[in-house]
């Protein structure tokens, strides 16, 4: 059998994600009782971080834990990558040692090259074009506080970057809509998006019109990590494209507003709206927990029969 990877979030199916979140529930609801569930004993997940991180790297390590197993965390500088070490021999190399492995790096092709020469699971914590473990855990969390996402609507709100390719992926996928704002110059390109026709989404020039009637409210940082190059001149172009009460006004009264942090607030988001009653920016961290749990899980021992 062919080693499953994770890499964009289209590398499931629907089928997939019920199966995910269903052992989410169970883990979560395990966890939350202090319930030790342990099915990766002995098991090994590296951890290659050629960016930042907070979340990613605290949820994965303590999730394979958690789960009885153990984390290797490697950053760039402490590796042979940084003295030019060909992705594909640390693959090799590192997947004969390990059950699992978490790359948060920069071009998707780096990812691609790596799962290529691994014998293990490879799972994508964040690249230049996707973010699909944020996206499985944001649309669990919609799930929890407002049930299915089949016909909703999600207001996105900035840069068309990683996060937002990856919530038009899941479009496709949970049969929902996007209504896309970017300021001129930062639309969606489908191919980067990693998405061939664009169904599911509409793009509109002004952020509160993309509002209008949404479920769901998002946006992310105006410049993402390894764009910093840009940073002023972003901030200059994305002015007019902060979430604020007026565009939360706009959307559903019971609209939820989510972002993947960090957050600069003032920035992208008034501090009133990811500070306010709509914001389930804390359950949507903590479950990142949950879901990398049961994903670590399916990838490392396939299907468990419940
Ligand atoms: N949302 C997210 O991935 O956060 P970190 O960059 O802190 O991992
Ligand atoms: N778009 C952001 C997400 C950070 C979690 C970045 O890539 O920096």
């Amino acid at each position: 059998m062919p080693t499953k990877h994770f890499l964009q979030l289209k590398d499931f199916s629907r089928a997939d994600f019920e199966y995910l979140f269903e052992r989410t529930r169970w883990i979560k609801d395990r966890f939350k009782r202090y319930e030790i569930y342990q099915p990766l004993r002995d098991r090994t997940l590296a951890m290659v971080f050629e960016k930042a991180s907070t979340r990613t790297r605290v949820s994965f390590e303590a999730g394979i834990n958690q789960l009885g197993g153990i984390a290797i965390n490697l950053n760039r500088g402490d590796t042979q990558l940084s003295r030019g070490e060909p992705i594909e021999d640390v693959a090799r190399v590192i997947s004969r040692m390990v059950d699992g492995v978490m790359i948060r790096t920069f071009e998707q092709v780096i990812i691609e090259r790596f799962a290529a020469n691994s014998r293990v699971p490879v799972i994508n914590g964040l690249t230049n074009e996707y973010h699909p473990c944020q996206i499985l855990a944001d649309v669990y969390t919609y799930i929890e506080h407002r049930g299915s996402m089949e016909g909703k609507t999600v207001a996105w709100i900035g840069d068309s970057n990683n996060v937002c390719s990856t919530w038009l992926q899941a479009a496709s996928i949970f049969g929902f809509n996007v209504h896309v704002s970017t300021p001129p110059g930062y639309e969606v390109d489908p191919n980067r998006a990693g998405v061939g026709e664009l169904n599911h989404m509409r793009s509109f020039p002004d952020p509160v019109d993309a509002c209008r009637g949404a479920d769901l409210v998002t946006t992310d940082v105006w410049t993402s990590m390894g764009f910093e190059t840009e940073s002023a001149e972003r901030r200059r172009n994305f002015e007019h494209w902060r979430v604020d009460r007026a565009m939360m006004a706009a959307a559903k009264p019971d609209a939820v507003f989510m972002h993947c942090l960090p957050v600069h607030r003032g920035e992208e988001v008034e501090a009133e709206v990811i500070d306010g009653p709509q914001s389930v920016v804390g359950d949507e961290a903590e479950n990142r927990l949950h879901v990398q749990k049961a994903l670590l899980e399916y990838l490392v021992c396939g299907p468990i029969s419940q």
